[in-house]
């Protein structure tokens, strides 16, 4: 048990890295707090109109997913990797660095998924992919990927990932739950709109 708690810690710091608030910060192109949403993922980088930087921010928060997961695994088992794998999301959204106010942990759990189950991530992504283009919509693509994360995990793996799916695909909509209102009043900007 110790060492589960060594790990949700890991896993918690990690996930706790603010990737797109340090980005914005390095590359001087402001607060990222005080741009568009106002959120700290890769849909509100985009909204400083830095590609490269929206990019490579959704690229290490869902790397910092995967690195939790695939080092408790490497190191403790399956157990560890789904607990280090939570405590990342959670890490992401309730950042001690900010005030325990951070992102809505899209890019993260993608990440999540792909380390613990690569095809259920790969088909998450394209989920992600497919309706991002389509709709032209972040918070579409990101509830979508996440309610048909159960399913797929039922599909594709079974077992106590299951549980780990519902709590994350409950977290993802609670976390866009100001997106989902906007959604459903059709006021929700489209990618790269400001
Ligand atoms: O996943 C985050 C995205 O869906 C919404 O971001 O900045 O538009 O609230 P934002």
């Amino acid at each position: 048990l110790p060492l589960l708690i060594l790990w949700a810690v890991a896993g918690y710091l990690l996930g706790s890295i603010p990737f797109g608030v340090v980005l914005t910060r390095a590359l001087g192109l402001g607060n990222l707090r005080e741009i568009g949403s106002g959120n700290i993922g890769a849909t509100n980088v985009l909204r400083t109109g830095n590609r490269p930087a929206a990019a490579l921010t959704l690229l290490l928060d869902g790397a910092k997913g995967a690195v939790a997961v695939l080092l408790a695994r490497a190191m403790a088992g399956e157990d560890a990797a789904q607990l280090a794998g939570l405590m990342a999301f959670v890490g992401h959204v309730f950042p001690v660095w900010l005030g325990f106010r951070g992102g809505k942990g899209v890019a993260t759990f993608l990440g999540i998924m792909l380390a613990l189950s690569w095809p259920v991530g790969i088909v998450l992504c394209l989920t992600w992919l497919i309706v991002a283009f389509s709709a032209r919509i972040s918070s579409l693509a990101a509830i979508t990927a996440a309610a048909a994360s159960t399913i797929w995990i039922m599909i594709l793996v079974q077992g106590q990932m299951f549980g780990l799916g519902v709590v994350l695909t409950l977290l993802v909509f609670w976390t866009h739950r100001t997106n989902i209102a906007r959604l459903r009043a059709g006021t929700e900007p489209k990618i790269g709109q400001k």
